[in-house]
């Protein structure tokens, strides 16, 4: 993790063309020349998004076994959202969505 921060420190704001989280933490007053709290910061990222995702996730996939009229309907609303975007994607839907 300390390379990735200092090899992300090494360039500039405009070289980067990475606008994620560790730029963001780099480029935060409150987090100016501490490291330790920006490896703090990403560990807490990964640790709060890794069970959480994985337990809903598994969760959903059991009520939907459980209960297939829900997983119909939830395949329905996937579809309605993600087949204008496939069907038409830099067309009508997407500059609504802007
Ligand atoms: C289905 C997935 C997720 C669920 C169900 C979930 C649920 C929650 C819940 C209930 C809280 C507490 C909110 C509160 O009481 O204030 C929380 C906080 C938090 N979650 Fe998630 N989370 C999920 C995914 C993620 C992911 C992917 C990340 C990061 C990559 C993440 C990062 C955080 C952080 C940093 C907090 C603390 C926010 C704060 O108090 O400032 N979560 N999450």
């Amino acid at each position: 993790m300390r390379e990735i921060i200092a090899e992300r420190k090494s360039k500039t704001f405009s070289e980067s063309e990475d606008f994620d989280l560790l730029q963001t933490l780099l480029y935060t007053e409150m987090y100016k020349g501490r490291e330790e709290r920006i490896i703090d910061e990403i560990i807490s990222m990964f640790l709060a998004g890794h069970k959480t995702v994985q337990l809903t996730t598994t969760n959903v996939l059991c009520y939907m076994k459980e209960y297939p009229e829900v997983g119909t309907k939830l395949q329905a609303e996937i579809d309605s959202k993600i087949r204008p975007i496939k069907d038409d994607i830099v067309g009508k839907f997407t500059k609504d969505l802007a």
